[in-house]
């Protein structure tokens, strides 16, 4: 079995106390645990001076890899090209997508870097996994200097429309970048047809179904590779477990005691313009004014950690929430009961499977995702015998499994409250059969599942003939 080596921008704390707020690192680290291998990334610090070779921390059998970051590549390679160009525009936000040679230099710059880093670690059969938008070029570079490894690439964003993605100045360096991997990963059909018509009719290459119905090969720029869609999931029975313990922690009860007999409608998200914050307040705010027996009776908890705060659409975004929630609150508060609870940290998993498991409704609206765990999260941590419902946004990767939810347009703020309503009054069969379904999904394809899909595409390379 070849040793299998994960390249990630972000990489799992180390003290696993310590939660890390993305979707990214938490999956990739259940996928991780069992097999083992080396995890390469940034360590999450910025210094003067990095040091010139990665930190090494092995932890059971897998090991931490991972570089500090100077100021100036956490500028232009993190908070620049990563974040301010290729974050939003692969959420399908041109508006809020800049662009400037700079930042797509350090872009490319730390891209090289890194991957010179990396070089020295490998061993002749180790499969390389990178992931996710802030290191496109990292096979690219790593084939520069040698380096003739089994490559797989895997998107946790959604992939845009060719019509969004020619916007950007350099777009046929960054999808030949993609090619010089052996396998590309996508969560979803959608992503995976993007990116298709983006080789059919911008880069003129041929796209062939694969004998197996695995996917498709590709053959672009002067390379044959396989491009298939994997969707992500969870750990399901381990959280399962812990949703059933966590139901009785101090803290579960907690909550269970301050809502005093009260529904709770819930959402997790990182603070980011992509999840649609703003419309699900105003979802609920219309709910509170269309169905008035709510008020008082029904709370809603969003508990949004601070994200990529120096990046500015991200202060802009947390102003405007604040802004709303107060607004809100200000208009149906009562002297004992709050509409909004809004907290901007980050809590452990145990608890938000504890608070997953008290709430009637999770809310998940994001304007475009890639995934959304937060989705089958909520799911996994019900309880079978009463079930919540999930409310669900057509535009998170999740919806094309979870078609059991009550799948809603996140812009359509009358229809979402209406939703809601839906949910808070659905009775206990239906909740029950809509749970079942789901669950049924999240059993079937789990986190091993989307681990051994992706690495035996893998094993079978090169495809190149
Ligand atoms: C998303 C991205 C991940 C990222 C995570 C957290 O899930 O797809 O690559 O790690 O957000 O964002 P951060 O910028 O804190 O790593």
């Amino acid at each position: 079995m070849s040793r299998l080596v994960v390249v990630s921008n972000r990489v799992a704390p180390i003290d696993e106390g310590k939660q890390s707020a993305g979707g990214l690192a938490v999956a990739v680290l259940a996928a991780l645990k069992k097999t083992g291998g080396i995890w390469f990334g940034w360590s999450g610090d910025v210094v003067a001076a990095p040091p010139s070779a990665p930190s090494l921390t092995p932890v059971g059998k897998l090991t931490y890899a991972t570089l500090d970051l100077a100021k100036r590549d956490y500028e232009e390679y993190y908070n620049g090209y990563a974040n301010s160009t290729l974050w939003p525009l692969f959420h399908f936000r041109l508006g809020l997508t800049n662009f400037n040679r700079r930042n797509y230099a350090g872009y490319q710059r730390v891209n090289a870097l890194f991957a010179s880093k990396l070089a020295p670690l490998l061993q002749p059969d180790d499969m390389v996994w990178v992931h996710d938008y802030h290191l496109i070029p990292f096979g690219e570079q790593l084939r520069l200097i040698g380096m003739g490894h089994r490559m797989g690439f895997f998107l946790h964003t959604p992939f845009p429309a060719p019509e969004l993605l020619v916007a950007l100045p350099n777009h046929a360096d960054i999808v030949r970048a993609l090619c010089a991997y052996d396998v590309v990963g996508f969560h979803t059909t959608t992503d995976l047809r993007c990116f298709i018509n983006y080789i059919r009719f911008e880069a003129r290459g041929t796209v062939t179904e694969r004998p197996d119905g695995e996917g498709y090969f590709i053959n672009a720029f002067g390379r044959t590779l396989v491009a298939r869609s994997f969707p992500i999931s969870i750990d399901t029975e381990p959280l399962v477990t812990l949703a059933k313990q966590a139901a009785r922690t101090r803290q579960t009860e907690r909550l269970r005691e301050s809502l005093v007999g009260r529904d709770l409608i819930i959402g997790v998200d990182r603070l980011d313009y992509s999840k649609g914050l703003p419309q699900r307040f105003e979802s609920f705010h219309c709910l509170l004014e269309n169905y008035p027996a709510n008020r008082g009776h029904v709370s809603f908890l969003q508990i949004a950690p601070p994200s990529r705060s120096d990046v500015p659409e991200y202060i802009a975004i947390r102003k405007e929430l604040e802004t709303l929630s107060g607004h809100i609150n200000g208009r149906f508060a009562e002297f004992d009961w709050v509409p909004i609870r809004y907290l901007n940290k980050s809590f452990t998993r145990r608890s938000l499977a504890g608070f997953f498991r008290v709430s009637a409704v999770g809310l998940v609206t994001p304007l475009r995702d890639g995934m959304n765990l937060v989705a089958k999260e909520y799911v996994a941590c019900q309880d079978p015998e009463d079930p919540g419902v999930l409310v669900l946004s057509r535009f998170a990767g999740a919806a094309e499994e979870l078609g059991d939810a009550l799948i809603v347009n996140p812009y359509d703020i009358e229809s979402v409250a209406d939703a809601l309503q839906r949910a808070l009054t659905m009775p206990l069969d239906e909740r029950k059969a809509r749970y079942n379904a789901m669950m049924e999904v999240l059993r079937r394809n789990d986190i091993s599942v989307w681990r051994e899909n992706f690495v035996t595409a893998l094993a079978g390379a090169p495809y190149d003939s």
